[in-house]
């Protein structure tokens, strides 16, 4: 897939970095299972270069002449936005259907491995969001370019839990050793699953918190307590708020209930307060996915422990990094 181009980004492999695992090439993203700590730490060593090239020089032209397509079935902000920026920033284009497949063909009744065998026609890599857990597996076994999952149903979304750990480490300086809350919608939340899963090859703790309804899946605890990873369980913030390093809030998820009465009588069961944080610790983060609507009061936006806007940054540049390893740019 045209690695033969020369790309500009010589500093990447010169920075030497010790962890050679740079092994995305061509491949699909589907889940956080894909990544070891040491495919982690260099695609983050890559999203550093990102980050440094962004500040320096706003774009470059590693990915010229490639073409990103972005398939969205379900609403997004940020994770169809930061990977426009991504693709542009590194010099290459985008398809972006993003702003509701009711104005592609899949209107008219087309399918979703017809959509991709199109899309595949125009673009080297298609990132893909959809409502149905597996989605991006299934175009993946259609596709002959690489299938990015920007999120499906309640399954997974695995370049938000990149960028979620990336920004623990950028904010702690590790990850080991850290106590990290989730607290919301574990049931349902996506961004929950990949990262819980992602944290279980570290050595943290991590404390569940979630009205009874929306608790983590059985199947998910035990997982991460058969990978040795101390999980304890509460329906209280103020629990946990004292002891974590991360307060992970996530959304309680409208979208995903069958009968709206119950998403009624959790809706508002958190919300993180300036007083709530008088209990934390001066060196914590608060993170959000995001979109948030009430879990987080506005006032606390000016606290310095408040993560979540350069969260939301970091996800550029992790995206970045993404395409140029699944692209075969970031090894030259
Ligand atoms: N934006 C995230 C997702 O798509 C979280 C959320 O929507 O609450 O999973
Ligand atoms: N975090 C996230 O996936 O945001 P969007 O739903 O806005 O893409």
């Amino acid at each position: 897939m045209g690695i033969d181009r020369p790309g500009k980004f010589d500093f990447i492999a010169l920075k030497g970095d010790p962890i050679q695992a740079s092994n995305f090439y061509g491949q699909d993203i589907l889940s956080v299972s894909q990544f070891t700590r040491e495919s982690l730490a260099y695609i983050f060593s890559v999203a550093e270069e990102m980050r440094e090239m962004v500040q320096g020089m706003g774009a470059t032209d590693l990915l010229r002449g490639y073409v990103l397509a972005c398939l969205f079935y379900e609403p997004s902000t940020r994770t169809s936005s930061s990977f426009i920026a991504a693709m542009e920033r590194l010099g290459g284009g985008v398809i972006p259907i993003t702003q509701g497949v009711q104005y592609s063909s899949v209107s008219k009744g087309e399918s979703l491995p017809d959509t991709i065998r199109t899309l595949e026609q125009y673009a080297d890599a298609i990132v893909l969001r959809h409502p149905q857990v597996g989605a991006a597996k299934v175009a993946a076994d259609y596709a002959h370019v690489p299938i990015i999952n920007a999120g499906d149903g309640t399954g997974e979304h695995p370049t938000q839990a990149l960028l979620d750990l990336f920004t623990i480490r950028e904010e702690l300086g590790k990850i080991d050793g850290l106590r990290v809350a989730m607290v919301g919608d574990l049931k349902y939340g996506r961004t929950v699953h990949s990262l819980t899963r992602l944290l279980s090859m570290y050595d943290v703790e991590i404390f569940l918190v979630s009205p009874e309804i929306l608790r983590l899946p059985l199947d998910q605890a035990n997982d991460l307590r058969d990978k040795g990873i101390r999980v304890r369980e509460t329906y209280h913030v103020a629990d946990v708020i004292s002891t974590v390093d991360v307060l992970y809030v996530t959304r309680v998820q409208k979208e995903r209930f069958a009968d709206l009465s119950q998403y009624e009588e959790v809706r508002d069961f958190y919300e993180i307060t300036p007083d709530l944080m008088k209990q934390a610790k001066e060196r914590m983060i608060i993170m959000h996915p995001l979109p948030r609507v009430g879990e987080i009061h506005y006032a606390v936006d000016d606290d310095p422990r408040a993560a979540y806007f350069r969260q939301m940054r970091n996800g550029m540049y992790i995206r970045m990094a993404l395409l140029a390893e699944v692209l075969g740019k970031a090894r030259q």
